[in-house]
């Protein structure tokens, strides 16, 4: 299974805090935005990863990623040189998929819970159809809005709704059979101009192929696009690191997945600084 990171935009609504550098690359606690999408495909088993970029940002991104190879996955980068909408990314990444199937994550979104990595495994083993995860909010109507029948199926999904039908909302970590490109083909703009991720998502559901996963209670779910959500997330991460938890902290993540030795770890630590996210890492190679 391939991943795609959709790490576009322009991040208006940080402005001016996001002026210079794409809101992904902004730090969230001690670590940038997008080390937490990444954790979460790795988290999948997932180690042939897109990042789709805007094009001021392109260069950034891969001086913070480069190629993946300190954490034996592999990365590689393309521009989306409009914002023409999160479905837009199967049809940049057609090439890079090359008919197989992948996940999407969106560069802001932050997950954290008991249990996620056996969901995220479920998912990514799923042969067909498409996954997506719902989360309960407050504020439905900011999000892709998902209902439920009595017997928890997905029955309907709409974006941003005016009167949301449900309370879960769709949280932006979506997995996809093979199919994907041939649906995202069969999209058309949305009255904003974006081809829309839940247009693309109601097709799976009318094929009867869309599995919504609800997600716990006491699950955490960040969408990171705002400085409320930036700030709160921050808090998060520093509060579970003063718990003796590390959260993204990608070397660990490749490390308990078999996808690098601890020797390349040890090898990897001459050029780290000193500094407590690199003092855990050296931890676990003791
Ligand atoms: O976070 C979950 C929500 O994400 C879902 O519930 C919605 O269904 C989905 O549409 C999306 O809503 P947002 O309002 O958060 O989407 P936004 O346009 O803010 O884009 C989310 C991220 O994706 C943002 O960091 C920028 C990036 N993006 C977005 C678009 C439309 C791109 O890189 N390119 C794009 O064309």
């Amino acid at each position: 299974m391939k991943g795609i990171i959709l790490a576009g935009g322009a991040g208006t609504r940080l402005y001016p805090a996001s002026l210079a550098i794409s809101k992904i690359l902004l730090p969230v606690y001690d670590k940038p935005m997008i080390y937490y999408p990444l954790a979460t495909l790795l988290s999948a088993g997932i180690r042939d990863v897109l990042v789709i970029t805007n094009p001021e940002d392109h260069e950034n991104f891969k001086r913070v990623l480069g190629d993946g190879s300190r954490w034996g996955v592999q990365l590689s980068y393309t521009v989306q040189y409009e914002k023409r909408g999160i479905a837009d990314a199967f049809l940049l990444g057609e090439t890079f998929l090359a008919g197989q199937p992948c996940a999407l994550i969106l560069g802001d979104n932050i997950f954290y819970g008991n249990g996620w990595e056996k969901l995220l495994l479920q998912a990514a083993a799923r042969r067909e159809g498409a996954t997506v995860f719902a989360c309960e909010v407050d504020d439905p109507c900011r999000f892709g809005v998902v209902e439920f029948d009595a017997k928890g199926k997905a029955v309907s999904l709409e974006e941003k709704p005016a009167a949301p039908k449900s309370r879960f909302a769709v949280t932006g970590l979506y997995f996809y059979d093979e199919r994907v490109v041939q649906y995202a083909r069969r999209l058309t703009p949305s009255a904003r101009g974006e081809l829309e991720i839940t247009d693309l998502n109601k097709l799976y559901l009318q094929d009867g192929l869309l599995h919504a996963a609800r997600l716990e209670r006491g699950f955490v779910w960040m969408d990171a696009g705002t400085h409320q959500s930036m700030l709160q997330a921050a808090n998060f991460v520093r509060s579970m690191h003063l718990q003796g938890t590390e959260i993204a902290c990608l070397e660990e993540i490749a490390l308990r997945k078999g996808f690098v030795t601890k020797e390349t770890l040890r090898k990897n630590a001459a050029q780290w600084p000193d500094n407590p996210y690199y003092r855990h890492i050296l931890e676990l190679t003791r």
